[in-house]
Order: structure tokens, then sequence, then C-alpha cells
């Protein structure tokens, strides 16, 4: 298999429900072109999905719709290593070994635990505790320079460097300690019905969130019913302290066309925002319309999916062999024969 000089970029994604707007305009859009500088791993995390309950058939349904998803939306197979974190083993294998070399307190200290065992105090399970010692295993078994993650994931990246830092202190240079990448934003997409909160599928107002699978008529009606700004002129205009709604429809719509700010505040001039919101509509229908038909086609392809998969978790397996065994040896495991 050819060496790559290209640096390492690795994330995973939780299969845990439908893209939206937001996550395509602001970071997905972006990644298509990331395969051009690094040598990029995604890898949908069905492992980590495990800590809270899940419906087995919908789980399976959503990490392979997901995939589709993700390819549809640029993600091209041919450039990237996407597989399933299930279907290579060393996940699991390193997780288990670095859980041995990470500290209860650490463990005790991120904030996403003691968030999510706030929320879950009837669930709070093993997993759950452990569950950044699966994280630190799954980046870093492939060695990469950057890993791409949202704040929320940050001190799971920080908890990372550290216990590579050990192992290698204690074994001498094993892992590659990885940096966390704040990728180049794009559109800070907000609530389409509370503009001062972002989009977001966990939004308690369905409305206010637009799904990259959303048929045409849902799209326009959830922009129809977007709220505007009660301020008097009632003109287009970028304003976002004043103007949140307006401004964030701008900010979709030019996302969408292409156009700067002052072309569309010249396109609305005189009309109001009721001529205003069905065309951001429909952008976000024609943008959208091709991600769409293209992630039906891909998920209804069940042996083109299946290709992929399978070629991804063969890639990524022979990477992350590569670094088990060199752990194995370290810590004083018989090799296997
Ligand atoms: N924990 C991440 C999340 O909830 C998903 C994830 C799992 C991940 N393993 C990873 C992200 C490795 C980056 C690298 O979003």
């Amino acid at each position: 298999m050819e060496e790559t000089a290209k640096k390492v970029m690795l994330s995973g994604i939780q299969p845990s429900g439908e893209l939206t707007l937001g996550s395509y305009l602001g970071a997905i859009r972006n990644w298509a072109e990331l395969a051009d500088q690094f040598d990029c791993y995604y890898f949908m995390a069905d492992l980590h999905t495990l800590t809270a309950r899940q419906v087995p058939a919908e789980l399976r349904k959503r990490t392979l719709n997901q995939l589709a998803q993700y390819i549809a939306c640029g993600l091209d197979p041919e450039k990237n290593t996407l597989f399933i974190q299930s279907h290579v083993r060393q996940h699991t294998e390193l997780g288990w070994i670095l859980s041995c070399y990470t500290m209860f307190g650490e463990l005790s200290r991120m904030t996403q635990f003691k968030d999510k065992s706030a929320k879950n105090a009837d669930n709070i399970n093993g997993g759950l505790f452990t569950y950044p010692c699966l994280m630190a295993a799954d980046i870093l078994l492939y060695q990469p320079d950057f890993v791409p993650v949202g704040q929320d994931q940050k001190q799971h990246v920080e908890l990372t460097r550290d216990v590579a830092t050990r192992f290698n202190n204690l074994y001498g240079e094993t892992f590659k300690i990885p940096e966390p990448y704040i990728p180049k934003v794009g559109a800070r997409v907000m609530s389409l019905t509370s503009p001062e909160n972002k989009m977001s599928k966990s939004d308690h107002d369905q409305n206010g969130c637009v799904y990259l699978m959303d048929e045409p008529e849902v799209i326009m009606r959830k922009f129809k019913r977007a709220v505007t700004d009660s301020d008097t002129e009632k003109c287009v205009r970028f304003d976002v302290e004043n103007k949140p709604g307006v401004s964030n429809l701008m900010q979709i719509y030019a996302a969408c066309t292409g156009k700067d700010y002052a072309a569309i505040e010249a396109e609305f001039d005189g009309l109001g925002y009721g001529a205003f919101k069905p065309k951001v509509g429909e952008a976000v229908v024609e943008t959208l319309r091709p991600l769409r038909e293209e992630s039906l086609r891909i998920m209804q392809d069940k042996a083109y999916l299946e290709s992929v998969y399978k070629a991804g978790a063969e890639k990524a397996s022979y990477v992350a062999n590569k670094t088990m065994r060199k752990v194995k040896k370290k810590i004083g495991l018989v090799a296997e024969p």
C-alpha cells in the first residue's frame, strides 16, 4: 500500500440523527476540498452511540443513511477513507488498553460525562464514563496530525493527547500527538423560529430546523413561517444585532446563491419580508435537491454502499493494525502467531 506524504486527518461522526441545513452549510460542504490537502479518515461512530439506549433497527438504518448522506454531500469514497467504527476491531481493542492508562480522576473531570450523567440519571453506564478512552483509541490508531472537532469535543482531544504522551513516556515513541483542528467555518446558521439559537436537530420547535432530507414543500413551509423581525423598517438589511431573523435568512440565501449582502439588499429593495422568505426557501430547495436525490439513490444502492464501507474498513484496518502491533509489543503482550 502506498505511503502518502499528506498529513493525516481523522474524525468520527455519531450516527445520531438527520443532517441539517446548518451542518451542511456550516461544515460538511467544506470537507470535500480537505481531501486534496489531507489524507482523510471519517467513520460512523456506531459504538459510541451505545452509551445511550438505541432502537437496534433504527441504529442500523441511521448508520447507513448517514454514510449515504455524507457521500452525497461530497465526501468522495475514492478520495477519503469512509468506514463504520465497529467494523475495525482495533478500536475496541485499543480502547480497553488505553482505559488502563487513563485515570479515574481524568475521566471524572470530563464535562460531557457530567452533563450526560446529570441528564440521564437512570443510565449512567460504564461506557458513558470510559467513552473518552474509546475516542482516544479511534484517534491514535491512525496516527493523525489533525482531528477536526467542535468545541464540545475539545476536552476529549486534550485527554487523548495526555494519554498518548503518558504512553510514549512509558514505552517510547508510539503515538503521534494529534492537534485539534478548527475547520474553516462556513455559515453559522441559526434556527428559523428562534434566530438567537443555532439551528439544531435537538431544537424543540421542528419548524426551526431544516433537514437535508426534507421534501421541497416542507422546506418552503418552514421558510414561509420563519420569524422575521418586528422592527418598523421592514426592509431586507443585514444587521445581526437588530434584525437577527432577517440577517439569518440573508446569510442562508448568500450561502446558497453565492450573492453578497449588498446584492441581496438591492435585489429586495422596496419588497417586504413576504417576498423575501419564499425566495430564500426556493434557493434552499435548489441547493438541497441534488443532495437529497443523490442520498436517496445511494441509500437504495445497498451493493454500492457496502462496497464503500468494505473498502474503507479494509484500508482502515491495515493502518490500525500497524499501530496495534506496535502497542502490543511495547506493553508485553505475546505476538499473535
Ligand atoms: N465523540 C464525538 C462526538 O460525539 C464523535 C467521535 C467519536 C469522534 N470518536 C471520534 C470525533 C474521534 C473525532 C475523533 O461528536
